[in-house]
């Protein structure tokens, strides 16, 4: 580990308090640590590696998001589209990655690896922490 100062250690400010995304979300922090690796600008471009990476969580990543939005659709969460869309724009740019390096034109770049890392954490910080209170405030024990 290169700069283990960047890791991301999984504390309360990343719970949401629905226990199954929880445990979902600690498996996604474990490919944000990945990524985050190579999010130093000037570090070497890990692109084959990173798309390994990249490859192995994206089922994982887009059966979470399913998992989510069917969460939020049972509960009748008002702000499901706009938190759709949003799964929706990251999905598209693993995809084209993906795409890309199928083309043999792909590559990573640790701006790249830092947007991805980060759009992760935040994600999972705010947009889906708004889901969450909404259903614990509706008192949906069942879902939590
Ligand atoms: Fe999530
Ligand atoms: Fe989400």
């Amino acid at each position: 580990m290169k700069d283990s100062m960047r890791m991301i250690k999984w504390n309360s400010n990343h719970l949401t308090g629905i226990k199954e995304m929880d445990d979902q979300h600690k498996e996604l922090i474990t490919t944000v640590n990945e990524l985050v690796q190579y999010c130093t600008p000037g570090s070497n471009d890990m692109g084959a590696y990173i798309l390994k990476i990249i490859q192995a969580s994206s089922g994982f990543v887009r059966q979470h998001f399913a998992d989510e939005e069917h969460l939020m659709e049972e509960a009748g969460y008002p702000d499901l589209e706009e938190h759709r869309l949003r799964h929706g724009g990251f999905i598209r740019v693993i995809s084209a990655l993906e795409r890309e390096f199928e083309n043999g034109s792909g590559s990573v770049s640790p701006e790249l690896a830092c947007f991805l890392s980060a759009w992760l954490i935040g994600h999972i910080k705010n947009t889906d922490r708004k889901y969450a209170d909404y259903i614990l405030s509706k008192n949906m024990p069942h879902m939590a």
